[in-house]
This record gives structure tokens, C-alpha cells and sequence, in this order.
């Protein structure tokens, strides 16, 4: 069955509709995915003389014909097939009406906030409002708590779930700072007589760390392709997929790959792989775009610090030399930053001076604080690379629906406008991130937790979510590999908050009719209407990388997307010296039947988790490794072909 868009919030909405609120013709609109851990104890409620930042996220125009819109440029089989979308287009596609506006307006003013404290922002696209504590509680039908860690006493502001009158819900996507909590602390919002949150440690990892891991083996050999089963090397990878192709258009094409500080390569770890593996590279460095001060920070080393780092442009370079590689380093080092402000830099209209960040999620720039980026904040800096890989996530059980739903539209407008989003999927199976499960009775992730934990933005439809396979032990790279089972297991599944897109209904049916998992709803949403991933795979098991100094083995799907990303990269330099566009977003040619000759299929080995075997691959699309790995030789071809 195929949900539309505009069904899917109804659907939403259905659910939160079922609690009505305490006051009359006031409905919840928000509610708290995930109660904090029990660290977090609720210590007061907020003063009522307190100020809060107020943002109003605007109901967008035409969400419900976002997917349609997308599949109309990105499907093989559309007639307007690469005919992206301008960022004009998608601003003026989107934007709230002004009857929204109106009736947000309307009522704030109807509640006695005088006109001239509402701020309409520059896209239209939110609503500002400097409101006391009590007139938020007011407004929203809430109570705001303050929550201290009992260790060491950071505190957060948070309200459980909040309402809206009935006539203005629909006209509001969400509202900040509401229901969002993270164990991030970020920094105060910098409103008037601000609450004092006190600071995380400084060099937290962000919050969004996924990956890779280490088993602390140091190779001592020299890897051949006759070992690839035990050390991958960029000469693996090229057998495997088959990625013979010099670029040409380098002048034309653009790749990202996207780190959170302080997350940073080493030059000396890049010049040590270069030179035994990429000769040519030696002294070549990704070329930095510093989004909210992001930089390369050498102050601290150590593999949390540099692993994912070099990783990433170690492989990225290697494979799609002598094209650039993009490093978008996203956020400063006091607070980090999160998914929204790598996008905010692609995306003007995504911004915080639009009211777009989420002060629980992601960095609020600029950062005030001692040390913090004081610059103007990242927005609409750069146009979208044509590829742009993450090997980030967060387990989607602690984002909202609402949040999730509107950084994934994001990502279908970057889409729109032909840029490839990849994710790469988690390396803990059906579990989420350290292995931890949904206890459902807590509404809390636990190791206990028996409910499969799936991995954001890996769940959000308009991306490419990639999984990670291994050569197993005493295979060569031209035999089948297995889905990843050393180390880490190919975070996969289904998504608890978005539908099924159409372009993936048929692989998934088939899946679950034709080899039914041996779970209930208990474990997952078992009802074939859900968003399903990986899409694809690539290896992700002992891949060799220089990191501080010496070479290192590393594991985890953090290695699988930034590949498939190079290989996406090289099909795009082709299309560009053929006169045409990007191939953008690619899904909907990963499940067209016509095109599974370019992929390799995966039919060994599952991804467990949440005390279960998890998902088993089959043959076809499998919730382990998507449709398999693909080949350069097919695939470019193909994708060549189109229009
Ligand atoms: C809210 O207060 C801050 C800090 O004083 C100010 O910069 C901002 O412009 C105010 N916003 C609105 C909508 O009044
Ligand atoms: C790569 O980027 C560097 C630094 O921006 C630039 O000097 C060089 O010309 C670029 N190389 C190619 C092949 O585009
Ligand atoms: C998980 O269960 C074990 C055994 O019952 C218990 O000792 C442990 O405290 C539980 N852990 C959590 C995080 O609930
Ligand atoms: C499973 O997903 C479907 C389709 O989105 C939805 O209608 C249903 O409520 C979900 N089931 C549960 C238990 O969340
Ligand atoms: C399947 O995967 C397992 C575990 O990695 C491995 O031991 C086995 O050799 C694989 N079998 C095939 C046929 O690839």
C-alpha cells in the first residue's frame, strides 16, 4: 500500500489527536519521543519570569506533494528525469501561505501579544516571539521543567508535550524550545534574563557519533588483493566494484563529505596512507568549507578524535582522485553542531536567523561562549555538492516526529535541486547506537530494551541510507561477500516514524511476503506501510587507515557511504562530460528492476541485535544491505543513459 505524503502527517496527527488536551478545543501537537535517562532527574519547574526564545515553525505549502515532486526528477521512468529544481523554485514551492500566517498572527495576538513582539522571518517560513515562561505555558497549554544530571549537575529545560487550539495546528509544524530532549546540553539561547545551563565538557563527542570502530590490530603486512578478506585497501575496493574511471571533469564536479568538530584528519595520517596506497595524493588535502567555525582541529588526537576523519578522505580521495573532495566541517569547538547546520550552510532556508535550528539538537550559532565561533552563522555559504556523504546518525527513537519530518524534507529539496544525500545506515544491526533497544514500558533505550532501535537520518525516505558488507574470511573480492558480521552488524530496518515510499513498496512487499521475519509488532512495524533501509551496501569491515601515526584496522558503515559516495561522484563526472546533470537522488533508480543488474546481491548473513538474529539477507532488497553492492562498470552506463 502506498502512502502519500499528506496522509502520512494525518496519519501523525491521528495519533496525537487521541490524547486531547486539558483546555477546551486545545489538542496535543508535540509530545516527548524518549524520556531521559533516569540520570536526569526533573529538579523544579522554570520561573515563570524567565524568557524564552519562542520559534514557531510555519506549516509549509505543498509538503504533500514533496515526494512527487522528487520522483518526477529522480525516477528513470519520469520524463522530466534530471530536471532539478533551482533553489528559487524550491523556496517558492514551499513556503508557508500567508493564510498560515495569518493565523498564527491571529492568535498570538488574539492571546494578548502585542503586534510589534511578533517577528516574521525573512522566508516566511517561522514565526519569533521573546515570550516569559508563563505566557509559553499559557500559549501552549505546558509546564516547563528543569531537569539537572545527577553526576554532573548540567541541567536542561524541557516540557513533556505541549497543545494548540484546534483551529491553528494545522498551520504549525512544530515549536521550540518545547518536548526535545537530548543529552546534549546546548548553550543558553541568549535570550534576556537567560537561564543558566552549565556547559557539557567542551570536547564531548557530538552527539550524532556513529562510528567507525577499532579492534586495535595494527597490520603488519603488506596488503595484496589476494587478502582482502582480512585488510581492505582502496585496490579492494576498486575490485570489488569495479571502479576503473579516471575523472575528467574535475573543474565541474563537486563531492562533500561531512565531519562534526571535533572531528578532524590529520594531514600526516592522509600523506602516510597516500604514500602507500595513493602515491599521487601526497601533500593533497580535502578542500575545507568551515561551516559555524569548523576546523580541522590538530589540539586533540587519538582515535575518537581522528578515526572517522581520516578514514573518510583517505578512501574518498583515493577513489575519486584527481577530483577534489569537499570537507564540510560543521560546527566550532565549544558546542559542536548537528545535522541542521550542515544543511543550514547548503540551504539559506533552512537557517537559525530563520528560526530553523533546534537548540536541543543541533549548535546555535553564533556561540557566545568562551572560545565559541562568534562569526555570523553558517547560511546558504556554499551551493550543494552534487554528493554529499555522512557517516553520522542518531537513533531516531530520540528525535521527534516533527523534527525528523522536517530535516528530512530538507533533504528531498536537496534532492529536488540533484544533490545525492547518503547516510551511512549504524553498525549495531537492528540494535541502536551501543547496542541499546527500546524498552516500550519506559519509553526509554536500554540494553534491556526489546524493541529494534533504527537509525535517523538513515529512516528518512528522501535519503540514500548505505549498509555495510564484508569479504568473509578465506573469500577473494571475486567471489560474493556477506553482509557485515566482524565487529559490526549493518544497522537496518524499519522506521518508526515514516511511511513507505512508493519507490521501495515492491522490494519491501516482497521481502515480507516472501521470507517473513520471525517477529511481531512488538519488534518493529510489521504493517509493509513503513520507510525500510538500507537502500545499498558497500564493505565496511577491516579497512586499513593511517591514524595517528601508525595504520590501524576500522569497521563500520562509516566506511561503506563516503565509497559509495566516490562511486557516485565518478558517475556523475561522467554524466557532466557527457553534457548532462547529477544523477541526484537516488533511490528510485537503486529499486527500478531494470537497473539490479548493476548491483551485486547480497545473500549471506543478517544483522543482529535486541537479543535476535535481526534481519537475514535475502535474495533481492533486504533490510541488511539494501539492494547489494553496486558495480561501477554496470551502473555508470546506465545511469549514463539517462537523460
Ligand atoms: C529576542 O531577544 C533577543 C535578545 O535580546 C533579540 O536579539 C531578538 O531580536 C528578540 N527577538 C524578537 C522576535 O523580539
Ligand atoms: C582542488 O582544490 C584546490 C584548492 O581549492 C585547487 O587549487 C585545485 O585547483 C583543485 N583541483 C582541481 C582538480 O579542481
Ligand atoms: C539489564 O538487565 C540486567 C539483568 O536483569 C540488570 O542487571 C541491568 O541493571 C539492566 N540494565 C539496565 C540498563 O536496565
Ligand atoms: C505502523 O505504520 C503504519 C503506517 O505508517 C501506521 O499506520 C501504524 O500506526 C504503525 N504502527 C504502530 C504500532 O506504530
Ligand atoms: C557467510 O558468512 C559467514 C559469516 O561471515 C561466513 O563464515 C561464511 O563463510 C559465509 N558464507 C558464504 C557462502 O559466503
Amino acid at each position: 500500500m502506498l502512502l502519500s505524503w499528506s496522509l502520512f502527517i494525518l496519519a501523525l496527527g491521528g495519533l496525537t489527536f487521541a490524547a486531547p488536551s486539558r483546555r477546551a478545543n486545545y489538542v496535543v501537537h508535540e509530545k516527548r519521543a524518549a524520556e531521559p535517562s533516569p540520570a536526569w532527574v526533573q529538579s523544579r519547574r522554570l520561573e515563570s519570569d524567565k524568557i524564552l526564545p519562542m520559534r514557531f515553525g510555519l506549516t509549509q505549502s505543498n509538503l504533500d506533494k514533496v515526494e512527487d515532486i522528487l520522483m518526477a526528477v529522480s525516477h528513470p521512468h519520469s520524463a522530466d528525469y534530471g530536471k532539478h529544481l533551482s533553489p528559487t523554485e524550491v523556496i517558492e514551492m514551499f513556503k508557508p501561505s500567508s493564510e498560515t500566517i495569518e493565523a498564527v498572527k491571529n492568535w498570538l495576538i488574539g492571546s494578548g501579544i502585542s503586534p510589534e513582539r511578533i517577528r516574521l522571518s525573512g522566508n516566511k517560513g517561522w514565526i519569533e516571539l521573546n515570550a516569559t515562561v508563563a505566557e509559553a505555558e499559557d500559549l501552549l497549554d505546558t509546564e516547563y521543567h528543569v531537569y539537572e544530571h545527577e553526576e554532573s549537575g548540567l541541567e536542561q529545560i524541557s516540557c513533556h508535550s505541549y497543545s494548540l487550539p484546534a483551529h491553528v495546528q494545522p498551520h504549525i509544524e512544530l515549536v521550540k524550545p518545547t518536548v526535545h530532549f537530548n543529552h546534549r546540553v546546548a548553550r543558553d539561547e541568549g535570550a534576556p534574563g537567560k537561564l543558566k545551563r552549565k556547559r557539557e565538557s567542551s570536547l564531548g563527542k557530538p552527539s550524532p557519533y556513529n562510528g567507525p570502530k577499532t579492534n586495535g590490530e595494527h597490520p603488519s603486512v603488506a596488503p595484496s588483493l589476494d587478502s582482502c578478506d582480512e585488510y581492505i585497501t582502496p585496490a579492494c575496493l576498486r575490485a570489488l566494484y569495479n571502479i576503473y574511471y579516471v575523472p575528467t571533469q574535475t573543474g565541474k564536479n563537486t563531492y562533500g563529505v561531512v565531519e562534526f568538530t571535533p572531528q578532524a584528519y590529520l594531514p600526516t595520517d592522509l600523506d602516510m596512507f597516500f604514500s602507500n596506497y595513493s602515491p599521487s595524493l601526497v601533500g593533497t588535502r580535502p578542500v575545507l568549507v568551515s561551516i559555524d567555525g569548523g576546523y580541522p582541529q590538530a589540539q586533540y588526537q587519538g582515535f575518537d578524535y581522528n578515526g572517522e576523519s581520516d578514514l573518510d578522505f583517505e578512501y574518498a580521495m583515493s577513489l575519486v582522485t584527481p577530483q577534489n573532495v569537499t570537507l564540510l566541517q560543521t560546527g566550532d569547538m565549544v558546542e559542536g553542531a548537528g545535522f541542521d547546520n550542515w544543511l543550514d550552510a547548503v540551504d539559506a532556508s533552512f537557517c537559525t536567523y530563520e528560526g530553523g535550528d533546534d537548540p536541543s539538537q543541533d549548535g546555535i550559532y553564533p556561540d557566545t561562549a568562551p572560545g565559541g565561533y562568534n562569526g555570523p552563522e553558517s547560511c546558504g555559504i556554499i551551493a550543494p555538492p552534487y554528493v554529499v556523504s555522512t557517516s553520522y546518525g542518531q537513533d531516531e527513537f530520540t528525535a521527534t516526529p516533527a523534527y525528523a519530518i522536517r530535516q528530512c524534507n530538507e533533504y528531498a529539496k536537496l534532492g529536488m535541486m540533484g544533490t545525492t544525500v547518503l547516510y551511512a545506515s549504524g553498525d549495531y544491526g537492528v540494535a541502536g547506537f551501543g547496542g541499546e533497544c527500546i524498552d516500550t514500558a519506559t519509553n526509554t533505550e536500554s540494553v534491556n530494551g526489546t524493541r529494534f532501535n533504527p537509525d535517523f537520518p538513515a529512516t528518512c525516505p528522501y535519503v540514500t541510507a548505505v549498509g555495510a558488507t564484508q569479504v568473509s574470511p578465506g573469500y577473494t573480492v571475486y567471489e560474493p561477500e556477506s553482509a557485515a558480521e566482524t565487529v559490526i552488524y549493518s544497522g537496518g530496518g524499519f522506521s518508526n516514524i515514516f511511511a513507505m515510499p512508493s519507490y521501495q513498496a515492491a522490494a519491501v512487499t516482497h521481502y515480507l511476503e516472501a521470507y517473513p521475519p520471525p517477529y511481531t509488532a512488538a519488534q518493529y512495524n510489521n504493517s509493509g506501510n513503513v520507510r525500510a533501509f538500507p537502500d545499498l551496501a558497500a564493505n565496511g569491515v577491516n579497512y586499513v587507515i593511517a591514524i595517528d601515526g601508525e595504520f590501524e584496522l576500522v569497521y563500520g558503515t562509516s566506511a561503506s557511504s563516503p565509497v559509495v559516495g566516490s562511486m557516485i561522484t565518478l558517475v556523475n563526472d561522467a554524466r557532466l562530460g557527457a553534457g548532462k546533470g547529477p544523477v541526484g537522488f537516488l533511490n528510485p533508480v537503486i529499486y527500478t528492476p531494470g537497473f539490479a543488474s548493476a548491483f551485486h546481491d547480497i545473500t549471506n548473513g543478517s544483522n543482529q541485535g535486541c537479543g535476535t538474529v535481526g534481519f537475514t539477507t535475502e535474495p533481492g532488497w533486504d533490510p541488511v544491505t539494501g539492494v547489494g553492492t553496486p558495480d561501477l562498470t554496470i551502473l555508470m552506463p546506465m545511469l549514463l543513459g539517462l537523460p
